[in-house]
C-alpha cells in the first residue's frame, strides 16, 4: 500500500491527468474545519436533491471559492468552473463505504474535479481509497465488477485492485495520508471507496466542479433494487442546478444560478447615523428591538445592526447559535450574558455594566438575559463574511473598560486600544476607546476598513450631524469621514473596526485616489514653499540691487 503518489507542485495538471488525483491538498485550518462542521450541522436539507447544498448559501459557496482551491482547480480542469455538488460525508468507526465511481461525473470524457476534505478525525486510516489511473480505465467499477460477475457487496481491496491490474497493471491502489483540512482532489472518473479504521467517526466534506460546458445530470435512484449492482447509470432529465465559480460560464451546459447573497437586504452600506436618543421600553412584548442597518459593504457580506431594550426579568430567546459573528455593547442597565455549549445548558454567565461589551464568534451559543429591576439598553453589530485560513481566531470574550484618567496636558485626542485579535471572518476585528476634548478632532479622510462609533458621553460632529450619548455612526470602508468635539464637554466614544480583505476593486480605487491625493496635497505644499522661497529670493536680490545702484541719502 502506497501512502501518496506525489503532491501537487509545479506540474499540477501533469500529475492530476496521469494518476488522477492531487494529495494531500493543504485547504483549511482547524477552526474552519470545525467551523464548516457547525454550519453544516445547522442546516435544513439540501436544495433540490442530496447534493443540492452546493447552491445553499453564500457560506458553502465562499468555502467552495478559496482561492488557493481554484487555484488548484484552474490548474487542473481550465479556468471555466461550475460548482454543481456539495455535502458532508459521515462515516461511523468501521463503516465501510464500497468502491464506486460517481455517477454524474463518470461520463468517459472527463472534465469533472470531485475536492474531499478531511474535517474530523482524518488520517490515512480514515480518508479516501482510491484506484489511481483507473479515470483512463474507460469504465466506472460498477460495470466492470457488473460485468465480471463480481458481487455487490465485495468489498476487498484485493479484489478491486486485482480487476484493476487487469484493465492496467500499473494502476495502483492508493490512501492518501491526510489529516484534518487537507483535500483530495480527484478525477469525477477515478475508482473509490472508504473504511474509516481510525477508531472515531470521520466527517468529510464533498465539493464538485465541472467545466462549465459539461452538463451534470441528477441520479435516477428510483431504478435500482435494494443490494442490487448500480449499473448501468441511469439519470433523470433534470441538471443538478449549479454555480459558476469562475471564468464567464456556459449557458448549454447548465442552468446557472446566481451566487447567494450571505443578507437578507441585498443592498450595500452607505454612511449611517443615529444621533442618540431615550428608547422606550415595550411592556408587553418586553423586548424592544430598534433597527439601525442591514446591508454589505466592500469588506463584508452582510453587518447588521440594532439597538435593543430588554426589561426587567426578560430574555429575548433561549441560548442561540447564528453563523454571523456578533458584537453586543451594554449602553445602560446590567445585563448577563450567558455563553453555553447548547440551546438548554446555563454555560458561563458574565455580568455586563454600561459600556461593558462581548464578542461571541460564528455559531458559540449565546444569549442576553435581564435579571435587574431596571430596563437594559444594548447595542448590537453582527457580521458574516468569508471564512479566512485564521490559525487562532477570537474565541467569546467579555470586555470591561472604565472611564479613563486621561492625563493633563494629554492630546485632545486620546486613544487606548481595548480589543486587536482576527476572528473566522476578519483580519483583524479592533476596539478602541477615544476621548475628545472640546475644539478636538481629525481630519476628513478614507478608510479601508469599515467603522463602527458609540457615543458613551458628550458630543461629536462627525457625518455633518451632531451625534450625542447612545447614537451610533457606522461608516463603511471608502466613506469619507472626520471628526470634531463642537460642545464645551469632553467627549467618550468607542470605536469598532472590522479589517477584511477588500472585496470591491471600486473601493480599492477610491482609496487610492484618496492616498494620491493625500500625497498630491502634500507635494503642493512642498511646492508651493518652495515657490515663495524662489519669490523671496529674487525679492531680496532686487532689493540688494536696486539698494546698490541707488543707496538710500
Ligand atoms: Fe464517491
Ligand atoms: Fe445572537
Amino acid at each position: 500500500m502506497m501512502d501518496s503518489l506525489a503532491s501537487p507542485g509545479a506540474n499540477t495538471r501533469a500529475l492530476f491527468a496521469s494518476q488522477g488525483f492531487l494529495a494531500p491538498v493543504a485547504l483549511y485550518t482547524k477552526p474552519q474545519c470545525e467551523l464548516i462542521l457547525r454550519h453544516f450541522r445547522s442546516l435544513r436539507a439540501p436544495y433540490a436533491w442530496w447534493k443540492g447544498y452546493a447552491i445553499c448559501d453564500r457560506f458553502i459557496y465562499d468555502i467552495a471559492t478559496r482561492p488557493a482551491l481554484l487555484d488548484v482547480l484552474k490548474q487542473v480542469l481550465g479556468p471555466e468552473l461550475v460548482l454543481w455538488g456539495a455535502m458532508l460525508i459521515e462515516r461511523d468507526l468501521g463503516q465501510v463505504h464500497i468502491w464506486h465511481t460517481d455517477f454524474e461525473s463518470s461520463a468517459l470524457s472527463g472534465g469533472f474535479a470531485s475536492v474531499w476534505v478531511g474535517l474530523e478525525n482524518t488520517s490515512a486510516g480514515s480518508s479516501l481509497q482510491l484506484i489511481s489511473g483507473s479515470h483512463h480505465f474507460g469504465k466506472p467499477i460498477q460495470q466492470v465488477m457488473y460485468e465480471s460477475g463480481v458481487p455487490r457487496i465485495e468489498t476487498s481491496t484485493a479484489t478491486v485492485a486485482n480487476l484493476a491490474s487487469k484493465i492496467d497493471p500499473t494502476a495502483q491502489f492508493v490512501q492518501p495520508a491526510v489529516s484534518d483540512g487537507d483535500a483530495i482532489v480527484f478525477d469525477g472518473r477515478l475508482w473509490h471507496g472508504s473504511e474509516n479504521t481510525s477508531g472515531r467517526k470521520r466527517t468529510a466534506l464533498l465539493l464538485q466542479y465541472v467545466k462549465s460546458d459539461t452538463p451534470v445530470f441528477i441520479p435516477d435512484m428510483s431504478q435500482y433494487e435494494e443490494g442490487q449492482w448500480h449499473w448501468p447509470f441511469r439519470f433523470t432529465t433534470k441538471r443538478a442546478p449549479s454555480i459558476l465559480v469562475s471564468g464567464v460560464g456556459n449557458s448549454a451546459g447548465h442552468d446557472l444560478l446566481v451566487a447567494p447573497s450571505a443578507c437578507s437586504q441585498n443592498n450595500p452600506l452607505k454612511t449611517f447615523v443615529d444621533r442618540g436618543s431615550d428608547y422606550a421600553e415595550d411592556a408587553v412584548a418586553r423586548w424592544r428591538p430598534y433597527p439601525f442597518f442591514s446591508g454589505y459593504t466592500t469588506n463584508v457580506e452582510a453587518m447588521e445592526s440594532h439597538l435593543s431594550v430588554l426589561s426587567a426579568g426578560h430574555s429575548p430567546h433561549p441560548p442561540h447559535a447564528h453563523v454571523e459573528e456578533e458584537l453586543l455593547l451594554v449602553l445602560d442597565g446590567v445585563a448577563e450574558i450567558l455563553i453555553t455549549d447548547d440551546d438548554r445548558s446555563e454555560g458561563r454567565v458574565e455580568v455586563l455594566g454600561p459600556g461593558s461589551f462581548v464578542y461571541h464568534p460564528a455559531y458559540q451559543h449565546h444569549t442576553i438575559r435581564n435579571r435587574s429591576d431596571a430596563p437594559v439598553t444594548y447595542v448590537m453589530l453582527k457580521w458574516q463574511s468569508c471564512p479566512l485560513e485564521v490559525e487562532a481566531p477570537l474565541q467569546s470574550h467579555v470586555f470591561h473598560w472604565g472611564r479613563p484618567n486621561v492625563p493633563e496636558g494629554s492630546d485632545p485626542f486620546w486613544v487606548r486600544v481595548v480589543l486587536e485579535a482576527p476572528t473566522a471572518y476578519l483580519t483583524k476585528l479592533h476596539a478602541h476607546q477615544t476621548v475628545l476634548q472640546p475644539g478636538g478632532g481629525y481630519a476628513a479622510h478614507f478608510d479601508e476598513h469599515d467603522v463602527a462609533i458609540i457615543v458613551i458621553s458628550g458630543t461629536i460632529r462627525t457625518a455633518g450631524q451632531d451625534v450625542g450619548p447612545r447614537g451610533i455612526v457606522f461608516f463603511p470602508a471608502g466613506e469619507l469621514h472626520g471628526m470634531h468635539n463642537p460642545g464645551l464637554e469632553t467627549a467618550h466614544y468607542l470605536v469598532f473596526e472590522f479589517h477584511a480583505p477588500c472585496r470591491s476593486e471600486e473601493t480599492r480605487k477610491i482609496i487610492r485616489r484618496a492616498d494620491d491625493l493625500s500625497i498630491w496635497a502634500r507635494v503642493k505644499n512642498i511646492l508651493r514653499k518652495q515657490k515663495r522661497a524662489v519669490q523671496l529670493k529674487r525679492w531680496t536680490e532686487n532689493r540688494i540691487k536696486r539698494f546698490r545702484r541707488q543707496p538710500p541719502q
